[in-house]
């Protein structure tokens, strides 16, 4: 790869000029690469996590498939929380679980402050042994407070998030002092990756979108735009990222995001003209499109790249993340597609 290559994903997410659209996919990294299904016959998932080694060896594995503009760091948006020891698994299959899910005001201690250093020694190993050996930049990672919370409280994934909204709508100022808590211990984790080399953060507030804007505004909007304006300082891109989040575009970007990432629900161009000039975009192909015949999913290639205008602050990926009936063959093509086809024009959009 190029050196002008290699900077068009921090340039993209800055908006400035580069030549050819950059592009990664969220959840790159796992079960959709054989690769990775081999060190996991050997490891759980939290082993993993836990030995720089894997976790930098699983985080590189599709950098070599892909060619992919940007790496992102093998751990979980609940790694932060999970080493407060709190009760919390990650079950194959199933995702994050609680044993004993956060219902009450007297819940808020069991979160004591995050101590990086301390609690999460191996995430900074690893974030240091990727720098050192990558020549495209690593994405550090955390949960937005709102998705954390809703693992703490449902105890589980949901699908209506019904307990997280009852808190929510019932007991506000607990509500807010949770939040406190889990945006301080997002902060503290996305500081520590960034001191150690990472050179952009996404934060994943994956469900977010079960709220309505107004909700959403006053419940999780001030919480996000702390993490997001006290990171700033750090200098790197941040992306904000959600699924579901049509509506919420917007107030996403005006948390403080230089990126806003769209799910594969809205048209790029629609999701476009709901962001403030100044924020980039990252999306948005249906992840599974890419499970069609490749004439298909050459069609919704460059339909993406067609909505994206030419705009230079658009970052390719999908919609939300790899499945794991994955073809990697069919994402590597997608990568060499967009690099081939998806040229910026030098502008940022005509308005
Ligand atoms: O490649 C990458 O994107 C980096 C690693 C990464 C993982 N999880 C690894 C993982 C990242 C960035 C995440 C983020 C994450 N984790 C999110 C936000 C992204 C999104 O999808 O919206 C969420 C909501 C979680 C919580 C979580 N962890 C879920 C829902 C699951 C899946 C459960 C399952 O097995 O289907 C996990 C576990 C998990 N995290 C796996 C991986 C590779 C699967 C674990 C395994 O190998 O069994």
């Amino acid at each position: 790869m190029t050196p002008l290559a290699r900077r068009a994903f921090l340039a993209a997410c800055r908006g400035e000029e580069h030549d050819t659209v950059p592009v990664w996919f969220m959840r790159q990294a796992g079960r959709s690469l054989p690769e990775y299904r081999a060190i996991r016959e050997r490891h759980d998932f939290e082993e993993v996590v836990r030995t720089p080694e894997l976790a930098a060896e699983v985080t590189l594995q599709p950098v070599r498939r892909y060619g992919v503009d940007a790496a992102i760091l093998f751990s979980d948006i609940v790694t932060p929380v999970a080493s407060l020891g709190i009760g919390l698994e990650i079950r194959p299959g199933v995702g994050p679980v609680v044993d004993e899910p956060f219902r009450r005001p007297a819940d808020l201690a069991r979160l004591r402050e995050l101590e990086p250093e301390e609690d999460l020694p191996y995430v900074l190993e690893t974030v240091r042994l990727l720098v050192a050996e990558l020549d495209i930049p690593l994405i550090g990672f955390a949960g937005a407070p709102f998705t954390v919370a809703s693992y703490l409280i449902e105890g589980g994934p949901s699908k209506t998030y019904d307990r997280t909204k009852a808190l929510m709508f019932s007991d506000e100022p607990t509500w807010h002092r949770l939040m406190e808590r889990l945006a301080g211990i997002t902060l503290a984790s996305l500081r520590a990756q960034v001191r150690e080399g990472a050179a952009a953060v996404q934060l994943f507030d994956s469900w977010a979108g079960a709220l309505t804007p107004a909700d959403y505004e006053r419940y999780v909007l001030p919480h996000s735009r702390h993490v997001l304006t006290e990171l700033a300082d750090a200098g790197v891109p941040m992306i904000h990222f959600g699924v579901g989040t049509g509506e919420l575009l917007g107030l996403m970007a005006d948390a403080g995001a230089d990126v806003v990432g769209v799910d594969w629900r809205v048209p790029l161009d629609v999701a476009r003209a709901r962001i403030p000039e100044g924020v980039g975009t990252q999306g948005n192909l249906d992840a599974a499109a890419v499970l069609a015949p490749w004439e298909v999913v050459e069609a919704r290639v460059r339909d993406v790249l067609h909505r994206s205008g030419g705009r230079r602050d658009h970052v390719f990926n999908l919609g939300h993340g790899v499945l794991p009936t994955t073809e990697p063959d069919v994402l590597a093509r997608v990568v060499e597609l967009v690099h081939r086809e998806g040229r910026t024009d030098g502008t940022v959009g005509d308005g």
